[in-house]
């Protein structure tokens, strides 16, 4: 009865929001009619935003609502001038001055840090893609337009900028949960607690953290690291919330951090079915501090080609063509930099700097590498796919994976790796979803790799 009520409900609310709507029909006050939202216009709208207008959205109360509001006016206070915009699969991109941006701003950071020279490599050469893989680019690298004929990408000493709008940040009942992975405003209790033997942390009673608890096909490694390497296999899993990702991670309790990223499919957060192109941290255990992207001051970006927050142009197809990326997390010189990598050579990103950290441990180094898939849904849906859908039996060009998966010892430029050596954890049922790790030593030219992922369903936890 219960259930049913909520079906219809959102079933009517789906027709009612604009969610999935073009851009140009975002919501109220956001927006122009029918036009391209022009940044000065976008910002005028949510200067004079009132609550009474957002009421029939998800956010909780007017509290709430100007607690959003004016997390964005903050963040867009001092960028100047935007003087290129764009529109790329439904998000608006605008270009900012890079040394305006608001992660500079406001965590009083004088000077971008200079870019370190080099990724750090494989042991054994480069690691490989193997046959049948391609690597996808990022969209904002090949000349595209968008359908009001803005050139999709950003000029030099510009970076993109994910639009944060109210009707994004209105999906949501606070900034809290805006920030959060899943609906999950509660620190994660269990999701890296201490083991009784062995002082490892691990993952357990999920059960607490927030409304639905968050399942796991993953594989990991204790050791010290500055970061870690892994190429991503790239798919549309369908579902609430699905991601591939790495994790590098330090510290227990409320003082645990991680730094994080990889694809995930989130709709209610990234208005899109597709996977989008993401990073996170946490520096207190998921309770305050912790963003996606460029949502909050955090990670600060020195490259104009990367778009966090959306998707690409390719996926992978069952039985069909193979696309990924490959991401690396590097703590070098005092900040963990991000490389991202398409068809060409790894590029430097940007950096969360260390002093997001605090005195926490991952001021310092990693003690955890972690790579796989993390689900959660809405009460009442079904359990969403992982990875392609398909279980790790069914192997290449079914069953999703990541590969070349190796960490790096010491804070340096450039530098070799080791191949990781992983062990699995699956949280939930084996039929939902799977893993399968192969090492380095009989990894061929992927290295430490591993298939995962399945096909979810009704019950999984
Ligand atoms: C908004 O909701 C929060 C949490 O439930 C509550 O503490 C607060 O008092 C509410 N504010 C208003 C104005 O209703
Ligand atoms: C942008 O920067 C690159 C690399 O520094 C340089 O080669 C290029 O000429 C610049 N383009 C413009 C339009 O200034
Ligand atoms: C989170 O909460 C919002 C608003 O209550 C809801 O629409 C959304 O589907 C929830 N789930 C996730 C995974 O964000
Ligand atoms: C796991 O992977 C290995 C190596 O690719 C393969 O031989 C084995 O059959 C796989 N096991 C399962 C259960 O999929």
């Amino acid at each position: 009865m219960i259930l049913n009520d909520l079906f219809l409900s959102l079933g009517l609310l789906t027709l009612a929001t604009p969610s999935f709507a073009l851009p140009h029909n975002t919501g109220p006050k956001d927006h122009g009619e029918g036009g391209f939202i022009k940044f000065q216009n976008f910002i005028a709208g949510v200067t004079d935003a009132t609550y009474d207008k957002w009421a029939h959205t998800a956010v909780q109360n007017s509290t709430a609502f100007q607690e959003m509001r004016s997390h964005i006016l903050t963040m867009y206070d001092g960028i100047g001038e935007v003087t290129h915009s764009f529109i790329y699969d439904n998000e608006y991109g605008d270009c900012v001055d890079v040394n305006k941006q608001p992660s500079l701003r406001l965590q009083g950071i004088d000077h971008i840090a200079p870019t370190p020279l080099d990724s750090t490599c494989s042991e054994k050469g480069k690691g490989g893609q193997g046959p049948q893989v391609q690597s996808v680019d990022s969209p904002l690298k090949l000349d595209l337009k968008d359908s009001f004929g803005n050139v999709v990408f950003c000029r030099n000493l510009t970076i993109p900028f994910a639009r944060l709008t109210l009707e994004k940040l209105t999906s949501f009942r606070t900034l809290g949960h805006f920030f959060s992975k899943g609906n999950d405003t509660e620190p994660a209790i269990g999701d890296f607690e201490e083991d009784e033997d062995g002082g490892h942390s691990s993952r357990r009673e999920l059960t607490k953290r927030g409304d639905e608890p968050h399942l796991y096909a993953v594989a990991g490694q204790y050791t010290k690291n500055f970061g870690g390497n892994s190429w991503l296999n790239l798919w549309n899993p369908v579902g609430d919330f699905s991601l591939s990702q790495q994790w590098y991670v330090g510290g227990s309790g409320d003082d645990l951090q991680t730094v994080e990223g990889g694809w995930v499919v989130y709709p209610n957060k990234f208005k899109t079915k597709n996977a989008v192109l993401f990073i996170f941290y946490t520096a207190d255990n998921y309770k305050k501090k912790k963003c996606w992207n460029l949502d909050c001051a955090a990670f600060v970006q020195t490259s104009k080609n990367w778009f966090l927050g959306r998707g690409f142009t390719h996926y992978s197809a069952s039985g069909g063509g193979q696309w990924g990326f490959e991401m690396q997390w590097k703590l070098v010189g005092g900040n963990w930099w991000l490389y991202l990598k398409g068809p060409g050579a790894y590029e430097a990103v940007g950096y969360y700097p260390t002093k997001l950290y605090g005195t926490g441990q991952l001021s310092k180094y990693a003690e955890k590498l972690e790579y796989g898939g993390e689900v959660t849904r809405d009460a009442g849906h079904a359990w969403p796919q992982m990875g392609s859908s398909a279980l790790p039996s069914t192997g290449f060009g079914h069953a999703a994976y990541q590969h070349t998966i190796y960490y790096t010892l010491r804070d340096e430029p450039g530098g070799v790796g080791a191949w990781a050596t992983l062990s699995p954890t699956v949280i939930g049922s084996t039929s939902c979803w799977n893993i399968n790790v192969t090492q380095a030593a009989v990894g061929g030219s992927w290295g430490t790799h591993f298939y995962w992922g399945g096909p979810g369903g009704k019950t999984c936890n």
